[in-house]
């Protein structure tokens, strides 16, 4: 596990997202009542960028079709809907990756899994 410093916490206010990168990943960071979570933000679907969606309390909404997870736990909390999926073959959403994610001093790290 790497902890890697990816963003400044005054960039990232209450009810707010941010991408980043880190080893290669796409991260979302959002905080929510004052604390920082940090999910995969690639969405599980058909790869929508998340940060480019919508933060609702703590739920983010992918931009592309719609599928909801939860910024705390990456859960998600609603698929895409039927027309959707009948129109990408099928394929819904599942949940996404959450990483760990610390604030020390003003700098936001997240902790990454190594690739096997
Ligand atoms: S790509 Fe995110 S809901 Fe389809």
């Amino acid at each position: 596990m790497a902890m890697v410093t990816v963003a400044k916490s005054s960039e990232i206010s209450n009810g707010k997202m941010i991408g980043v990168e880190a080893e290669g990943r796409k991260i979302l960071i959002a905080r929510v009542g004052g604390t920082l979570y940090a999910i995969d933000a690639v969405c599980s679907h058909m790869g929508g960028e998340l940060p480019k969606g919508r933060l609702e309390s703590d739920v983010v909404v992918c931009p592309r079709h719609g599928a909801q997870y939860n910024v705390k736990t990456g859960k998600l909390v609603k698929d895409v809907g039927f027309a959707a999926k009948a129109l990408t073959v099928g394929k819904g959403a599942h949940d996404q990756q959450a990483f760990q994610v610390v604030e020390e001093g003003d700098d936001v790290k997240v902790e990454i899994p190594q690739k096997d």
